[in-house]
């Protein structure tokens, strides 16, 4: 990435690479943890006929089973092409709609959704306006969600973590040496922004902790989506890539398993 770009124009940078690798994102992101689903569904009582507004649905990880529960859904997504696979993969739903629009700037009738749901998304939007956006579009008792990933986080001893850190180092420019896996322990339980809301009821938080089994080339796919391998120059990309394969392949045999975690705050509007 060049470095005379402003942070801002940078970070803009980062939450519209996915759009470029579409087909690439929905072939390697993940579902979400069955458990998570569930509880979302349980808290938020949603069914047949519940008007659901996503945000950032990308190519539907979360959305198909929303739609799949007969929700009326409506993903606002800001890339085109993640919006195209989105609509692809919900088009057996008649009742799910994928909006290409940008969730800051849209206007939306006030109260009329049963739930807002932002997964993996919610920490692209414009932090000044974005809960109570949330809020206004939230029927009275409505619930909004707020998914947060975080991927690779330190469960036990990750040889590979260390590992692999020789190829930030060598290919990524903006790699942090002092940079080290976060333990769950350390990542808070409390959402500030929601905590600090006037507009909504008491917060529930749960956390689910998955392990994921890849092989290389698995592996180096999920790479390929996440905003700090997609800004990259193309020629360290591919090198860094390279890498991490070949690492995987001549130390690992082959395989590695990674632990990420997703916490979800859940809040009924008041
Ligand atoms: C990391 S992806 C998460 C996608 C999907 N929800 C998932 O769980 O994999 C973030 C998504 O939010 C979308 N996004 C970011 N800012 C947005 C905005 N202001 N309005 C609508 N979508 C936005 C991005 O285009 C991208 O699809």
């Amino acid at each position: 990435m060049n470095k005379n770009i402003r942070v801002e124009d940078q970070s803009l940078l980062r939450r519209d690479a996915f759009d470029a690798v579409a087909e690439a994102y929905d072939r390697a992101r993940p579902e979400y943890p069955t458990r998570l689903v569930e509880d979302l569904i349980a808290f938020a009582d949603i069914g047949k006929g519940s008007r659901v507004l996503e945000i950032g649905p990308g190519t539907g990880q979360l959305s198909v089973p929303l739609a799949a529960l007969g929700a009326a859904l409506v993903a606002v997504e800001k890339g085109p092409n993640l919006a195209k696979v989105a609509r692809r993969k919900l088009s057996q739903f008649e009742h799910a709609a994928v909006v290409v629009a940008d969730f800051d700037r849209c206007e939306f009738l006030p109260e009329s959704f049963d739930m807002v749901v932002a997964a993996t998304a919610f920490h692209w939007l414009d932090r000044s306006t974005r809960l109570q956006r949330c809020a206004a579009c939230l029927k009275p008792g409505g619930v909004v969600a707020i998914v947060q990933t975080r991927w690779g986080i330190a469960c036990k001893e990750d040889r590979f973590f260390a590992a692999s850190q020789r190829c930030y180092a060598r290919w990524d420019p903006r790699h942090n040496p002092a940079f080290r896996q976060i333990k769950p322990e350390d990542v808070p339980h409390q959402h500030d922004e929601l905590f600090n809301s006037e507009c909504f009821g008491k917060i529930i938080h749960r956390r689910y902790v998955c392990a994921r089994e890849y092989n290389a080339s698995q592996y180096c796919d999920l790479l390929g989506t996440f905003s700090n391998v997609l800004t990259m120059e193309p020629q360290c990309r591919r090198g860094f890539i390279a890498c991490i394969s070949d690492l995987i392949e001549s130390e690992f045999g082959g395989r590695i398993v990674r632990h990420d975690m997703h916490d979800m705050w859940l809040a009924r509007s008041l």
